[in-house]
């Protein structure tokens, strides 16, 4: 009998969310897929998703800001026979608000979404896949590469994930580790905004990037030989303006 190799999506919540998304991708190309996330009713449809799609999924409810939490995850993930080969991290929490009116707890616990349990994840990743190698993606943002005014807080945390993972592809890259960074520049076409911010997300139309898009690019990155590697794609509507 063979087994099928492994993926571990860190950050899936809604069905209609982006990490959803690239699990479902992961598992149509036959990987058995862990989903951590926070709620287990959420983790639940997913499964279930992917389990209509002919896949397979496993919930591991997590949270990736806690260091023991995310090493039991990939506990799960690396348990054989199959091996893990692809890990996305996409935890964030686009946290809006102006700098002079913000609280430090708050700043805080943007950056522990975005940036620490990036850390936590990308360090286990690098534990745990090496030697035999595999993907590692981490989700960005616009605000990776600018702090726009009213979102410093989800700006600095979105650096600074961008920047451990260029420091994480050049450490772990020559040993077999492609570590790689999309920008999604634009909001998602998902329940996220359509949750937090329904009159933006009405407005914008098709301005809204493709989940499903953003995924096959996520699948691509793992499909590219050691000798073309992308560190970095940018992702965006036709219609955004940039
Ligand atoms: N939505 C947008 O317009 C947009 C635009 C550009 C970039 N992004 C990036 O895309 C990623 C999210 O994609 P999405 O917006 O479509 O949402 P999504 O993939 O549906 O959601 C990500 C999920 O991560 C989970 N999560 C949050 N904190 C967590 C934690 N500490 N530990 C484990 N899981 C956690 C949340 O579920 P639970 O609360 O159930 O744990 C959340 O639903 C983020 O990196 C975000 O910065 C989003």
């Amino acid at each position: 009998m063979t087994h099928s190799n492994h993926a571990l999506v860190v950050g899936v919540g809604a069905l209609d969310g982006l990490g959803a998304s690239v699990a479902r991708r992961a598992a149509a190309g036959g990987l058995h897929v862990f989903l951590a996330g926070r709620t287990t009713s959420k983790l639940d449809a997913v499964v279930a998703a992917i389990a209509a799609d002919g896949g397979r999924a496993t919930a591991v409810v997590t949270d990736a800001t806690d260091e023991t939490s995310v090493a039991a995850a990939f506990a799960a993930a690396c348990a054989g026979p199959g091996r893990l080969e692809f890990t996305v991290f996409n935890a964030g929490n686009m946290t809006a608000g102006r700098i002079a009116d913000m609280e430090a707890h708050y700043f805080e616990t943007a950056w522990r979404v975005g940036c620490y349990a990036g850390f936590l994840v990308g360090r286990e990743a690098a534990r745990r896949m090496l030697p035999a190698g595999g993907t590692l993606v981490f989700t960005g943002a616009s605000a990776s590469l600018r702090g726009k005014a009213g979102f410093g807080a989800f700006a600095a945390a979105k650096a600074g994930l961008r920047n451990l993972a260029q420091a994480l592809a050049r450490e772990c890259g020559p040993a077999g580790l492609h570590v790689a960074h999309v920008v999604v520049d634009g909001g998602i076409d998902g329940d996220m905004l359509k949750t937090r911010m329904p009159d933006f997300a009405r407005d914008a139309g098709d301005r809204l990037l493709d989940r499903d898009g953003i995924a096959a690019a996520y699948w691509y990155l793992h499909q590219q030989p050691p000798r073309a590697w992308t560190f970095e794609l940018d992702l965006r509507s036709r219609s955004e303006p940039w």
